[in-house]
């Protein structure tokens, strides 16, 4: 486990934050925190990295306890922040170079890694340009290469891709697998589910301070569904048909309106083709076939009762 968080409580005033959350990220993982507004994934990010005390609970970074050996561990950790913290008067290779220098970087080594880190956003030819300038894209870019320029073991990216354009979303996106692909090791909230669902290997569902499932999309899924419903318009339907398909195995339902004939089946059954076969032999054409699919979206509906799309 590179980070174990366990029993964290984060209470203000009377409103719990963070309400007794333990999750633990592999190495190499990208570990989704996917959750809505006030959810408490700032607050948790903001605990690990330091910037919030806890009420209660322990940490261990790469197997340490960051209690006691905080300093050391931050070196190795690299914060992308919900809110884009970048100077508007230094220049993009001026703010990469001041946040190495923070994370311990000097020298000739400190200009590489700027370099580099810049070049690995897609703005290294804006190196000398100053980002009040800079697209709100550009500016999450530089916020992330500002986070990266030491090579930290763990990056924490915390919504880097609100409110852009697609371009830079699908540029982050890939910088994120790149990173995972160079070793490290990378915990990412959101709540956009397409894109969690899209990168994270395995996602963590957080609502009112608590973990309230994790595992990964494919296993998220199977909780909450072990069927499926199969919609297909024919040209004709007839009952003998509607009988043949409830006797297959795997058929919880079957019934015909119409033209319109709908399947409840278990998941996986394969059953598709074994009903086209029936449909074929009765004299009968699909025109349209659909197969509901359960997702993330349907999954987060599920556990907490509410959609994460307008929360946005
Ligand atoms: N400094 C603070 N003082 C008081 N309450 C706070 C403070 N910071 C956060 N909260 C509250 O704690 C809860 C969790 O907030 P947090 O910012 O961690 O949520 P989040 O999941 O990051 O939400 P978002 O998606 O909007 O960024 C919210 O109800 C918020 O209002
Ligand atoms: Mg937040």
């Amino acid at each position: 486990m590179l980070l174990e968080l366990d029993n964290l409580v984060k209470r203000y005033e009377n409103h719990l934050a963070v309400d007794h959350l333990s999750l633990n990220v592999r190495e190499g993982e990208i570990m989704g925190l996917l959750g809505p507004n006030g959810a408490g994934k700032t607050t948790t990010l903001n605990i690990i990295t330091g910037l919030t005390g806890m009420d209660h609970g322990t940490i261990r970074v790469f197997g340490i306890d960051i209690g006691s050996n905080g300093q050391e561990i931050k070196q190795d950790i690299g914060l992308v922040p919900q809110e884009i913290a970048i100077f508007d008067d230094l220049t993009a290779k001026e703010n990469v170079t001041f946040f190495g220098k923070l994370y311990g970087l000097r020298g000739a080594l400190l200009k590489e890694r700027t370099r580099e880190a810049l070049d690995f956003v897609g703005l290294g030819s804006r190196a000398g340009q100053f980002p009040r300038n800079f697209s709100g894209g550009m500016k999450r870019r530089l916020n992330i290469a500002c986070a990266i320029s030491h090579k930290p073991r763990l990056i924490i990216m915390d919504e880097p891709t609100v409110g852009i354009d697609p371009q830079s979303r699908n540029h982050i996106l890939e910088s994120v697998r790149t990173l995972q692909r160079e070793g490290s090791t990378i915990l990412y909230t959101s709540h956009y589910m397409e894109e969690v669902d899209e990168i994270c290997t395995r996602i963590a569902i957080m609502d009112q301070g608590r973990i309230i499932a994790q595992g990964t999309s494919e296993e998220l899924k199977t909780m909450i569904s072990s069927e499926e419903k199969i919609e297909m318009t024919l040209s004709e339907i007839n009952y003998t048909l509607v009988d043949e398909i409830k006797k297959l195995e795997g058929v919880l339902e079957c019934h015909g309106e119409e033209r319109k004939l709908t399947v409840l089946a278990r998941k996986d059954s394969g059953l598709i083709g074994q009903i086209s076969l029936i449909i074929g032999h009765s004299g009968s054409e699909i025109y349209s076939l659909q197969v509901d699919k359960v997702t993330l979206e349907s999954v987060f509906l599920t556990l907490t009762g509410k959609s994460l799309r307008d929360t946005g």
